[in-house]
């Protein structure tokens, strides 16, 4: 394998985390989807959720996010618990803390670029003239520039994801939360939205991304947490999840992914066809 080795330390542990997590369990019914979760996400990190569907992935981002109460524990977010029970601090949180859905979840009455500057004008009360502004700096950010006037049926599924991160980026958050952003792409448009991800990381946005993409979250990602069956089975640095795992259960639900500790880019980037198809080429995304 060739380029950097992945990452095998935290970064920015010495100064309080932007988000803790602290043994929290939530239930739906009888079923628990997350039992005695603890978790932190450090400031400039990209943490990595990874884990067999049903695991509580998509859960804990729908706590952290003050979308759901919990049944224990408790989350801080810059330094402040999160009670999504309590209008106001549900509505601080999610002010600070962007979401990036698998569906996009944009307006579809809406231009791509009031869709982006629907949010700063709104929420955060800028004028129209400097709310569209904002926007079309970040559409020019993910490479949308010529789509500001368009609805969004008129995209391609990976321009709408482009778009859903400009929106959820003007609302200027101090973490970002992804929950699967490209797994309802069609394949050729997935690595246009991980390179976007890539440099938001790379400028030291704050991230927590759900993925299954596991050469995003070994070359990207500064720690990865596994979960199976609402637990956390497993946390590292990508290199241990990825090379050098001794649980059981990581290496199964990796293996079930096709994933045998090489990275399918190193193997795209001799079939030049493949790598045509993969955009977020490996050069770009070793660092
Ligand atoms: N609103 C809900 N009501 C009832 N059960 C729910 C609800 N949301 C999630 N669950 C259940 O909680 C468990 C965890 O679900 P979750 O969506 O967090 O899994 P996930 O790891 O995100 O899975 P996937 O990879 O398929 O997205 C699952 O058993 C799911 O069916
Ligand atoms: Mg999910």
């Amino acid at each position: 394998m060739t380029g950097p080795e992945p990452k095998q330390r935290r970064v920015g542990g010495a100064s309080a985390p932007i988000l803790a997590i602290e043994r929290i369990t939530k239930r739906y019914g009888t079923l628990t989807a997350l039992e005695d979760v603890s978790l932190t996400v450090n400031r400039g990190e990209v943490v990595c959720l990874i884990g067999p569907s049903g695991s509580g992935k998509s859960t804990l981002l729908r706590c952290a996010n003050a979308l759901e109460t919990l049944d224990g524990g408790r989350i801080l977010f810059e330094g402040r618990e999160v009670h999504a029970s309590d209008p106001k601090s549900a509505r601080a949180v999610r002010q600070r803390m962007g979401m990036v859905f698998q569906n996009f979840e944009l307006f579809p009455h809406l231009t791509v670029l009031r869709n982006v500057a629907i949010g700063p004008a709104t929420v955060l009360r800028l004028d129209r003239g400097a709310a569209e502004r904002r926007a079309r700096a970040l559409l020019a950010k993910v490479g949308l520039s010529d789509k500001a006037a368009a609805h969004p049926a008129a995209l391609s599924g990976g321009q709408q994801q482009r778009v859903a991160i400009a929106r959820a980026l003007a609302m200027e958050p101090a973490l970002m939360l992804f929950d699967e952003p490209t797994s309802a792409l069609d394949p050729e448009t997935v690595g246009e939205v991980l390179s976007v991800m890539k440099a938001l990381a790379d400028e030291g946005m704050t991230m927590v991304v759900v993925t299954h993409e596991m050469d995003f979250a070994r070359r990207v990602g500064d720690w990865v947490v596994v979960f199976d069956k609402g637990r956390v089975i497993e946390e590292g640095p990508p290199k241990q999840i990825f090379e050098t795992t001794t649980v059981a259960r990581t290496r199964e639900f990796l293996s079930h992914l096709g994933w045998h500790g090489e990275s399918t880019l190193d193997t795209a980037a001799s079939s030049s066809s493949e790598a045509a198809q993969h955009p977020i080429d490996k050069e770009e995304v070793d660092r």
